[in-house]
C-alpha cells in the first residue's frame, strides 16, 4: 500500500524547525509578559458569520481563503483563518470590558486558510496575536510598533517596517470616491481581479501585486492627503511618538491590508531578506461595536511563526547532552546516576544497547552527546562516575556523592 501523505499545505514541524518555530514563540511570549497582556486560549472554530461579519465579506479570506463545513446540526462553521475575530468575540461574551479599562490579550496557536502553498505559505499556520482593547492613544499605536521592532532585534531578523493611516468612517468614504474616480481611468491596466475590486473594494487594488496593477496605482491620490483632523493629528502623534522612541519606519502609502476591520493605523514588518510579511496588524475601531459589543476602539497585530522560523539564524545553545553508558552488572547504580543527574537539571541519554566501548562512542557521537558517563564495575563499586568530554577528549573520575557539588 502506498504511503499516506500529509494534507496539502499541512505540515509537520519538527527538528531544527521547530527549534527556531519554540525559540520564536518563546521569545515573543517573554516580550508579551514584560508589556503586561494576558493570555487567552482561543477556539479552533467559530461560527462562519464571526469571520465573516469581522474580516469583511469582500476579501480573498472569507471568499476563497476559509475551511468551512457543517456540523451535524448543519451550523455553518469555519476553522479560524485568524486571531482578531475570535479575540472580539470572546472579549465581547465573556465582558472582558467590564473588568478592566483596557484589556491586553495574546493568543498562539494554529491559523487555516485555504491558499496556494508555497515556501511561508501554508494552509495551516500558527500565529502569535497580540490585542489591545480599549484605548485609542497614539501611544499605543506606537507601542505595538516598538513590541515589534523588538521582536525584530531580539531575534536578530533584518526587515522593515512599513506604516500607514487609512482613516476612518469620516474621512474613508471620500478618499474612495477619488479612488475609485483614477482607477476608471487606468481600467485598461488592471488585472481581472482589481476589475472586480475597483467597484467593491478599491483599497485592495493598491496592494495588488501584479505588476500592471502595481504601475497603474503609482499615480494614485494617497490616503493621508484625504484623513479628517482626527486621523491626521493621530497619525501625526504616532509618528512623532515612533521618533521619540527612535523605532525606524518606512511610509508606505499603498499599504491596506487584506482585513476589512482596520481603520487609522496598519503596519506590516516586511522581510528585508524575502520580501514577505513577518508580522502584521493595526487599529481597528468599530470591530467589537459591530460585533455587538459597546464601542471599544482596538489595536493589535499578528506574528507568523513560521515565516520569522524561516528567518531565524542562530539558535541559543542548548542544554549539553549526557550520555550515561553502563557496562556489566551495573544497570541499577547507572539508574541512580540517570536520576541524580536529571534531578540536577541535567539533560540526559542513555544507551539502552549492550555493546563494547567503541560501539557505544560511536553511538553517543550520532546522538551529538557533550559528555558520556561511563558506568563499570569499578565505578559502582567505589561509587565513583567516569566522565569524558566528547568535545576535548578530557576524562575524570568524580564521586557519586560530591555530583551534584561538582559543575558539570
Ligand atoms: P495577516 O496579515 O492576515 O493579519 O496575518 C498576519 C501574519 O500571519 C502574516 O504577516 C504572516 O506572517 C502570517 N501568515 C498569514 N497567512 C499565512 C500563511 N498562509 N502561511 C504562513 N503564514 C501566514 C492577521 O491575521 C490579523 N489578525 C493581524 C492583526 C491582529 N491585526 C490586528 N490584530
Amino acid at each position: 500500500m502506498a504511503e499516506f501523505q500529509s494534507v496539502r499545505g499541512f505540515h509537520d514541524i519538527f527538528g531544527q524547525e521547530l527549534k527556531k518555530f519554540r525559540y520564536v514563540s518563546d521569545t515573543v511570549r517573554s516580550l508579551l509578559k514584560l508589556y503586561n497582556f494576558e493570555e487567552i486560549i482561543l477556539p479552533v472554530v467559530e461560527y462562519l458569520e464571526v469571520f465573516q461579519r469581522s474580516i469583511g465579506e469582500v476579501t480573498d479570506i472569507v471568499q476563497k481563503e476559509m475551511f468551512v463545513f457543517q456540523d451535524r446540526k448543519g451550523r455553518w462553521l469555519a476553522l479560524r483563518p485568524e486571531g482578531t475575530a475570535g479575540a472580539v468575540r470572546a472579549y465581547i461574551q465573556n465582558r472582558l470590558y467590564a473588568l478592566k479599562p483596557y484589556v491586553k490579550l495574546f493568543y498562539e496557536g494554529p491559523m487555516f486558510r485555504y491558499e496556494r502553498p508555497q515556501a511561508g505559505r501554508y494552509r495551516q499556520f500558527h500565529q502569535i496575536g497580540a490585542e489591545v482593547f480599549g484605548t485609542l492613544d497614539p501611544q499605543v499605536d506606537a507601542q505595538m510598533i516598538e513590541m515589534v521592532h523588538t521582536i525584530l532585534t531580539k531575534l536578530g531578523i533584518s526587515a522593515t517596517i512599513e506604516i500607514n493611516s487609512i482613516g476612518c468612517r469620516v474621512c474613508r468614504p471620500s478618499y474612495k470616491k477619488a479612488l475609485s474616480h483614477y482607477l476608471e481611468d487606468v481600467v485598461g491596466h488592471l488585472c481581472d481581479v482589481c476589475l472586480d475590486r475597483k467597484d467593491k473594494n478599491p483599497l485592495r487594488v493598491l496592494d495588488c501585486k501584479v505588476e500592471t496593477c502595481k504601475e497603474a496605482v503609482k499615480q494614485a491620490p494617497k490616503m493621508v492627503d484625504y484623513l479628517c483632523q482626527e486621523c491626521a493629528t493621530h497619525y501625526e502623534t504616532l509618528r512623532s511618538y515612533l521618533d521619540m522612541l527612535s523605532i525606524p519606519y518606512r511610509e508606505n502609502h499603498h499599504l491596506v491590508r487584506g482585513l476589512d476591520y482596520y481603520t487609522k493605523t496598519v503596519f506590516e514588518a516586511v522581510s528585508d531578506e524575502l520580501g514577505i510579511t513577518i508580522i502584521a496588524g493595526g487599529r481597528y475601531d468599530y470591530l467589537v461595536e459591530e460585533m455587538g459589543g459597546p464601542p471599544t476602539p482596538a489595536i493589535g497585530f499578528a506574528v507568523g511563526i513560521e515565516r520569522i522560523s524561516m528567518l531565524v539564524k542562530d539558535l541559543p545553545q542548548e542544554e549539553p547532552l549526557y550520555m550515561v553508558i553502563p557496562f556489566g552488572d551495573t544497570l541499577d547504580y547507572a539508574f541512580e546516576v540517570i536520576k541524580k543527574l536529571r534531578d540536577m537539571g541535567k539533560r540526559v541519554e542513555t544507551s539502552y544497547k549492550k555493546a563494547n566501548l567503541k560501539k557505544q562512542l560511536e553511538l553517543a557521537n550520532k546522538l551529538k552527546a557533550d559528555y558520556v558517563v561511563l558506568i563499570g564495575e569499578d565505578e559502582k563499586r567505589q561509587n565513583t562516575i567516569t566522565i569524558k568530554n566528547m568535545h576535548t577528549g578530557m576524562q575524570e573520575s568524580i564521586s557519586f556523592r560530591e555530583l551534584a557539588h561538582e559543575r558539570l
